[in-house]
């Protein structure tokens, strides 16, 4: 795998693309080597990059303890044969960068994370005006994160395309994240009903979609309470549980069959997130 780290030294890329931009904040777990799994699979040059972005985190976020475990990374990045890892510096990388604004921020993980996907969009933009790459990889767990992009691309007419890996679990359900690291074994356990209750209400509204006398969204609340109310017995502190539209993040309206159960909710003091896509067409 060849290292890079000065923007001038990309053009070493040149030569074996297409390429697969896949930009993480390191910490690599299985999730983030999916990407670069699938990547190889669709026989593309994977470019990883490990930037923990500080444009991205909030005033009162963990920054500055965000796991920082780079030896780790390298190892695991060389055994799944990823081809370039661009490891920036901060200075150069920030030097005189086009600050943007994300849509949808006044939704989900944006309300309570003003700026994030601003810093988010900012530094994703800096990667593909950098490296013009033919695709990117992005994961569903950041659904929200993922549809700027989609949107971002699109707006902007970029030759990009955009791939979105599935999110990968641990043995009991509980969504991949480096923030998972915060928790001790037998609370991530705990923490595995998440994707539980998750399923539990793509089952719900299953149901209901069967019985036409059913108004969706207003089920979709009640659900949502149901649900707020077992997490928080549980000891979670709910930020948001929504069923939305997974085109437009908006909330479900009676006629939408492509829906989004999305979650984020404190626990032991660590912020996860989780969605599970439901399908509600007849086909
Ligand atoms: P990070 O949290 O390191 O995630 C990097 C990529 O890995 C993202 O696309 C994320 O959705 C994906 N990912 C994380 N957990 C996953 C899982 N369990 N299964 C599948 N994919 C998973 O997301 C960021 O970094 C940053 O915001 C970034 C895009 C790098 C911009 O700074």
């Amino acid at each position: 795998m060849k290292v890079i780290k000065k923007i001038d030294d990309l053009k070493v890329i040149d030569k074996k693309r297409p390429i697969a931009l896949i930009p993480t904040m390191g910490n690599l777990h299985e999730g983030h080597l999916s990407l670069v799994k699938q990547s190889i699979n669709l026989q593309l040059s994977p470019l990883v990059t490990i930037f923990i972005n500080p444009l991205q985190f909030g005033p009162n976020e963990d920054f500055e303890t965000y796991p920082r475990t780079i030896k780790q990374d390298k190892e695991n990045l060389e055994m799944k044969k990823c081809e370039f890892l661009f490891l920036p510096e901060k200075k150069e990388l920030l030097g005189g960068i086009k600050k943007l604004k994300a849509p949808y921020s006044n939704l989900l993980c944006a309300k309570k994370r003003p700026g994030h996907f601003d810093g988010v969009i900012t530094i994703v933009n800096r990667f593909l005006e950098l490296i013009n790459p033919e695709y990117c990889f992005f994961g569903q767990k950041d659904f929200q994160q993922q549809l700027i992009i989609h949107n971002h691309l699109k707006k902007n007419k970029l030759p990009t395309k955009l791939v979105v890996g599935e999110t990968v679990r641990d043995a009991n359900g509980l969504a991949l994240s480096s923030r998972n690291n915060y928790l001790t074994q037998s609370e991530k356990k705990d923490a595995s009903i998440i994707y539980k209750y998750l399923k539990e209400i793509a089952d719900k509204l299953r149901q209901i979609r069967f019985d036409i006398s059913k108004d969706l969204s207003m089920c979709a609340l009640m659900i949502c309470d149901e649900y707020k109310n077992k997490f928080e017995d549980k000891g979670f502190e709910i930020d948001y549980l929504e069923i939305i539209n997974a085109k437009n993040l908006e909330k479900s309206k009676q006629d939408d069959t492509d829906l989004l159960i999305a979650i984020a909710v404190y626990f032991k003091g660590v912020r996860l997130i989780d969605n599970l896509p439901c399908d509600l067409s007849f086909s």
